[in-house]
């Protein structure tokens, strides 16, 4: 099966990272051009670009940008000043952990390299062209995998999905929409349905975009939806994607994840996570270890220039939360759907190649 995704959020082009501007999708498709480490940081942090394994791969082309900027051809110093270059990126978002396993590949790679500092900086962008390229093929190898994953009902699936885990948060085709996209090719799909995703609406602008652009049927739930469908009996099963998962199989996802995950539990809907390799910490024992950003306010008392409520509210905006283990069915990797608490027997090895 070729890979053919028809959208790319991150490409590198002639001397330049293109990014699609999320912020501006669905009403306007916009690419934003980006030339510099601090154009690159500055376009996570506002989610220009944004998904796990988007941010990875965006991150990997903002360590290549950083490095072209250094202007010495001594090592010691080039390196010193790559560190600094990923303090700039590492400080942007702390959730996703690809954002942190791509500018670590990046400075292993340059530390274990003896070339001089101009072969090093071309050693970077290839490294970092291979990080985008490798995404893509293991969101395909998700979506396969997760193919075999779902329920082998004889009527066709209609999977519910939360925020945007598609082609758009990742370098193409996407984790759990990766595996709604093999359920719709293999025609085991009826129709998504698709959690808005308060406060930043990745569900209704985002996940919604994309199935118009493939022709997958979609349905835009509002969040407080779901538990209603469930009961009506019109999910089969839920996929969504992730931006951490602890050694447990305790998996960090978008705000609301964890609500959605309950009442599939209540409902003995299976409910499954689609993520790559690079998106498991084994560095941290279980979910509780896992740094939660919290975003701005304005996200939560404000629907574009209207206000929601009056002044002298106070305000919590947690961007993601902690599904349990003992809730997920399995984490459908590029190397198979896994129970969580195999993770750790079938996958650390790999992890440390
Ligand atoms: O805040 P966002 O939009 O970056 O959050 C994205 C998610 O929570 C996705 O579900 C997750 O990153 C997986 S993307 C394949």
């Amino acid at each position: 099966m070729s890979l053919n995704p028809s959208v790319y959020p991150v490409l590198w082009h002639i001397d330049r990272v293109l990014l699609i501007d999320q912020t501006c999708l669905p009403t306007e498709y916009k690419v934003v051009e980006i030339t510099s480490c601090e154009e690159l940081a500055n376009a996570i942090k506002t989610m220009i670009v944004r998904g796990a394994p988007a941010i990875g791969v965006a991150a990997a082309y903002g360590m290549y940008l950083g490095a072209r900027e250094s202007q010495t051809d001594d090592r010691e110093q080039f390196l010193h000043h790559l560190e600094q270059v990923a303090q700039q990126l590492r400080a942007t978002r702390p959730t996703a952990v690809n954002l942190f396993w791509a500018i670590d590949r990046m400075l292993n790679m340059a530390y274990q390299s003896t070339a001089a500092v101009a072969d090093l900086k071309e050693h970077l962008l290839q490294a970092a062209q291979a990080i985008n390229t490798d995404d893509l093929q293991t969101c395909q190898q998700i979506g396969d995998h997760g193919l075999a994953a779902l329920p082998p009902t004889p009527e066709k699936l209609r999977i519910l999905t939360h925020c945007n885990a598609g082609a758009l948060a990742t370098a193409g085709y996407g984790t759990a929409l990766g595996v709604i996209r093999s359920a719709w090719r293999e025609e085991r799909l009826e129709r998504v349905y698709a959690d808005e995703t308060r406060p930043r609406l990745q569900g209704a602008k985002l996940t919604t975009w994309e199935c118009v652009q493939a022709g997958i049927p979609v349905t835009l739930l509002t969040d407080n939806m779901a538990a209603h469908c469930m009961q009506r009996g019109l999910i089969d099963a839920v996929v969504v994607g992730a931006d951490r998962i602890a050694a447990n199989g305790d998996t960090a996802n978008k705000i609301g994840t964890y609500s959605v995950a309950l009442i599939a539990k209540a409902h003995q809907i299976p409910f499954f996570v689609a993520a790559p390799l690079s998106t498991i910490d084994f560095k941290l024992t279980d979910g509780s270890e896992i740094p939660i950003e919290e975003r701005d306010p304005s996200e939560i008392y404000a629907v574009g220039n209207t206000r929601l409520c009056p002044e002298g509210v106070e305000f919590y905006n947690p961007a993601f939360d902690v599904t349990p283990a003992h809730l997920i069915a399995a984490i459908i990797t590029e190397f198979g759907a896994i129970a969580p608490g195999q993770l750790k027997e079938q996958l650390w090895h790999l992890s440390k190649g």
